[in-house]
């Protein structure tokens, strides 16, 4: 006995240790992680005595017992899937900040189609008016301005004052946000604390917020919501500060949130003109000017490219599934594309031949891969059904293909200046480009 109590004793000790390296092995296959994991966690020499001496099918027995769920379990998740019916979203008043942007406009039509009355905030800094849903109220705003933010909150009656906010609003440059530092933190993280500060003090019931996998930082495969979290940059920093303020409002004042994590999404609606963004969004802009996709290195990099709507859904209900609160999720696509991949892909449905120009390689993460087993776990059958690249794309190259040509100042135009020049990559600089202090003004030209 007292050599199965030791064997359990280890089993506990080494997955703990070797958390990660279980749940990448798990992720790739969970029966075979499940048995590996038992294997690597408990000395052979147990088990080869257990099997001398007749004992193999105690031995199984005893593994099956010891065995940590795999990754995809929902045991893990410290949940199971959710059968409940959601609450009703019909008749709640709703404010979307970033609303006139890509994912904030799909949440806000998500959020109508819920019966929900919404209400859009945005500066149109980087979203546009032709974005907004029809039957959104829309107030146009910067939520860097304390005293619009409290007001936004303030003229309202209790019959209509907001009882879930979806905050998306941000500048979503990971690479640029090293060289507009203070812009990136007053934007998206002293704008979000306004914010949290209002909900608080006007009863918001549920806050959800659009974070990024940019809080786990690199060299962590795959990133489960269990990773490390070590940004390495400005803009995952900010989001994983906000993401710790909303835990600390939550303890505080009993504020309820839910956190996504989102990446690489793509769809119809997207900013295809702004050139700091989603390559997905770059490659459009390209094909839409006749002109070679460009790849930074070998194209080999890989990325997990989310169709729009399967990430707007969750966030839109996320307030109605009470057993999501205070908890935090990826989501997202599972299905791996290299950049090469992709650029065959988006040529093949814009009706183009594929031309690339390689430019040399940048400082970026290689691979990204999320797994997404704890939302489907605690969604259940509400879970959403991933929407497959090719399809994802034909839907997105055929809205493209409909939209107006940006003119030559849209696609060329971005920031004026930035905060710090040195080591700005220089596809990034153009002529004229200054440093100054403080970047305050806005960054693309918007086509309202
Ligand atoms: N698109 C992605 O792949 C992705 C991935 C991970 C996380 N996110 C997060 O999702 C959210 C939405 O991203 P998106 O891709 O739709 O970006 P987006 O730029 O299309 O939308 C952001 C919107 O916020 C608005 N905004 C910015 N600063 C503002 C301010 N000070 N006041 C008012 N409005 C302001 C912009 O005008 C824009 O309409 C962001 O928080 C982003 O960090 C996006």
């Amino acid at each position: 006995m007292s050599r199965v109590g030791t064997g359990a004793r280890v089993s506990r000790a080494k997955l703990t240790a070797d958390d990660h390296t279980d749940q990448a092995y798990n992720a790739e296959d969970p029966a075979l992680g499940r048995v590996a994991t038992i294997q690597r966690a408990i000395p052979s020499s147990v088990f080869g005595g257990l099997a001398l001496a007749g004992g193999l099918a105690l031995a199984n027995f005893l593994r099956f017992l010891l065995a940590a769920p795999p990754e995809d379990s929902c045991a893990l998740q410290a949940t199971s899937p959710d059968a409940r019916p959601p609450i009703a979203g019909s008749g709640a008043y709703v404010l979307v900040t970033g609303g006139a942007g890509f994912l904030g406009a799909h949440v806000a039509r998500e959020c109508l189609a819920l019966g929900m009355r919404v209400t859009v905030v945005d500066d149109l800094s980087g979203g546009s008016a032709r974005n907004l849903p029809a039957g959104a109220a829309f107030v146009r705003g910067d939520l860097r301005d304390a005293a619009f933010v409290d007001g936004l909150f303030r003229n309202r009656t209790t019959a209509t004052r907001f009882k879930y906010v979806y905050h998306l609003a941000a500048y979503a440059a990971e690479g640029l946000s090293h060289f507009i530092r203070s812009y990136n933190y007053r934007t998206n993280l002293v704008a979000s604390a306004l914010l949290v500060n209002a909900a608080i003090k006007f009863g918001v019931r549920c806050f959800v917020f659009t974070s990024s996998i940019a809080v786990y930082g690199t060299g962590q495969l795959p990133l489960s919501e269990r990773a490390a979290l070590a940004p390495e940059d400005p803009y995952g920093i900010g989001k994983l500060a906000m993401e710790l303020d909303l835990a600390a409002a939550g303890r505080q004042f009993g504020l309820e949130w839910v956190v996504f994590r989102p990446h690489n999404v793509y769809g119809p609606l997207q900013n295809a003109a702004d050139r700091y963004r989603n390559v997905l969004g770059i490659f459009l802009s390209q094909l839409r000017a006749a002109a070679p996709l460009t790849i930074f290195g070998d194209g080999a990099q890989t990325r997990s490219f989310t169709y729009v709507d399967d990430v707007a859904q969750p966030i839109a209900r996320a307030p109605l599934h009470p057993q999501l609160y205070r908890q935090t999720f990826n989501v997202g696509a599972d299905e791996q594309t290299t950049l090469n991949e992709l650029a065959a892909l988006l040529s093949q449905a814009w009706g183009a031949p594929l031309h690339v120009t390689r430019l040399p390689p940048r400082n970026e993460v290689r691979h990204a891969r999320a797994t997404h087993h704890k939302l489907r776990c605690f969604l259940g059958a509400h879970a959403v059904a991933p929407t497959p690249l090719r399809e994802g794309i034909a839907r997105t190259v055929a809205w493209a293909l409909e939209q107006l040509p940006p003119t030559t100042e849209d696609v060329a135009r971005g920031f004026g200046a930035v905060e710090v020049l040195r080591g700005l990559p220089p596809s990034w600089r153009d002529a004229g480009l200054r440093e100054v202090p403080e970047y305050v003004g806005a960054r693309v030209r918007n086509v309202v």
